[in-house]
């Protein structure tokens, strides 16, 4: 049973917190231990926070996952923060990408276009989860953490509104900068990476699929990185607008 959560969900989104195992807590929190105060915090409903919960019909009180986004101060209108966790002994059955299907819905209908996510390049589960959902790197892994975002309309996402910079896609690569992406970075470059097609993932490429792309048509310059992504590269050259 999924339903949005309200502030008296608080209480019942911190007792499944305190549930979770070492590893868990890990991969919730990026790598950092969190604090008592912290996972309390983290657990609050309301005030730039929506939940979605998720319940067994046999106790509807307990709450054994939950996918939230949070609207910082600082975030435009159109974007905020993804988290997604599920109990220990209920994970790998399906129920992530439920919650996660839930609040992408949920947060397309707030008019938020674009949720960002920190998240442990160890973490296969949740990069695999969000590939499908138009997934761009926007920073580089550093210190085992990668910053991605996803898109609430099915598309690949393209730069927001507001970007410094010339736009540079890097179709392909790794997590972690190399030297040739670190130069790019230093350029003062807006840099998204897109990991390209990964039909083990249930990730495909727009371009092939559609014959378009969002980040391909906003990209001002085109790095191809991909090591088995020819028949990608081509389209690319094929289906880019010229530029002025
Ligand atoms: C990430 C997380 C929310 C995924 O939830 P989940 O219910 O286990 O995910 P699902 O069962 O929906 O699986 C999603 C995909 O990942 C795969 N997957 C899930 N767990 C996996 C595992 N341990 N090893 C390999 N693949 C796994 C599944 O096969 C599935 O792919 P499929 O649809 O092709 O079968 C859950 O693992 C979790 O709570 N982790 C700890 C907290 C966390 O990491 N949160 C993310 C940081 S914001």
């Amino acid at each position: 049973m999924l339903r949005e959560a309200g502030s008296a969900d608080a209480r019942a989104i911190h007792e499944l917190l305190l549930t979770l195992s070492a590893g868990s807590l890990r991969r919730r929190f990026t790598g950092a231990t969190p604090t008592a105060d912290r996972i309390l915090q983290l657990s609050r409903v309301g005030a730039g926070v929506v939940s979605v919960i998720a319940s067994a019909d046999s106790a509807p009180g307990e709450v054994v996952g939950e996918a939230r986004f949070v609207r910082g101060d600082d975030d435009p209108d159109d974007a905020a923060e993804l988290a997604v966790v599920v109990r220990d002994d209920l994970q790998h059955r399906g129920l992530g990408a439920a919650l996660l299907d839930r609040i992408v819905q949920v947060a397309a209908a707030c008019g938020v276009r674009r949720l960002r996510a920190d998240v442990m390049v160890e973490n296969f589960p949740m990069l695999k989860l969000l590939s499908r959902y138009g997934m761009v790197v926007t920073t580089p892994a550093e210190d085992g953490v990668v910053g991605v975002e996803i898109s609430t309309d099915g598309e690949v996402l393209g730069w927001p509104e507001h970007t410094c910079g010339p736009k540079v896609l890097v179709e392909g690569g790794s997590w972690v900068a190399g030297p040739e992406m670190q130069r790019l970075l230093a350029t003062g470059a807006d840099v998204r990476q897109c990991i390209g097609p990964k039909p083990a993932w249930g990730r495909s490429c727009p371009l092939l699929t559609h014959g378009r792309c969002r980040a391909v048509e906003d990209a001002d310059e085109i790095v191809v990185r991909l090591q088995q992504g020819e028949s990608v590269a081509e389209e690319i050259a094929l289906r880019r607008p010229p530029r002025p």
